[in-house]
């Protein structure tokens, strides 16, 4: 019997929308699919998975808990009320960033204005609350989507958000990571690393999943 069965394994999947106006959002290229492969491979291992999604319209896998949302902030409370976990996996993308306000009324272009600036604040950091929190679940795994440098900043997020396990990805680069069925993640640890993939998504959520499992006594 896998060590994940019968945890409480809550999963954040897919992308935030950052409203500007009622018409409008900043939002990124996630589909989700990698947040709800994972959910689908815990599950498979006996646990009892809470899955937090952005707005993306992918089926629930079989067994799982769905809480859908919209934003970042919309996300950060609802992870933070799934709390107490035994594991928290951060697949999502989440904005870092969002409107200071929301216009209440569609923007309209003004005569002679030739650009438009948005005032944008952070959001709060769902992943370093999860890993701060006073219950915090015995094992806090992070995600790094990476253009370049992969593993420099994937290790500095690792130390920063006070994490167990993190799992990078090149993403933007030869169709992988973000919307494709297939990735590559390299898992760091603060002693090692572990490639899993490349192969589907389905494949490499398996391998990340028993690789947890291996982790939780
Ligand atoms: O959804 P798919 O199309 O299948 O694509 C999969 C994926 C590329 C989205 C996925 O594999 C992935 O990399 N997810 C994390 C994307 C991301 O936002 O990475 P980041 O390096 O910007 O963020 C680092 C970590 O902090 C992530 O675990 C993220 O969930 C978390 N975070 C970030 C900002 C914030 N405000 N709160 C957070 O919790």
């Amino acid at each position: 019997m896998s060590a994940l069965a019968g945890r409480r394994v809550v999963v954040s999947a897919g992308p935030t929308f950052e409203d500007i106006d009622p018409v409008r959002f900043l939002g990124n290229r996630s589909s989700g699919k990698m947040g709800f492969a994972i959910a689908a491979a815990a599950t498979g291992l006996g646990a009892q998975v809470t899955l937090v999604a952005g707005p993306v319209a992918l089926p629930t896998p079989a067994g799982v808990a769905r809480i859908d949302v919209r934003s970042a902030a919309q996300m950060h409370d609802a992870v933070m009320a799934t709390l107490p976990c035994d594991v928290y996996i951060g697949a999502a993308a989440v904005a870092d960033y969002t409107p200071a306000t929301i216009a209440p009324d569609k923007l309209k272009k003004q005569p002679g204005q030739g650009g438009l600036t948005l005032e944008l604040v952070r959001t709060r950091d769902i992943l370093a609350d999860v890993a701060a929190h006073p219950r915090r679940p015995r094992l806090v795994v992070g995600f790094a989507a990476e253009t370049r440098d992969v593993e420099a900043y994937a290790r500095a997020k690792l130390a920063a958000k006070k994490l167990d396990l993190i799992a990078a990805n090149r993403v933007g680069v030869d169709g992988s990571g973000f919307e494709s069925d297939d990735n590559t993640l390299v898992v760091f640890d603060a002693d090692g690393a572990t490639t899993l993939g490349p192969a589907s998504k389905a494949d490499v959520a398996t391998q990340l999943v028993d690789l947890i499992a291996a982790r939780l006594p």
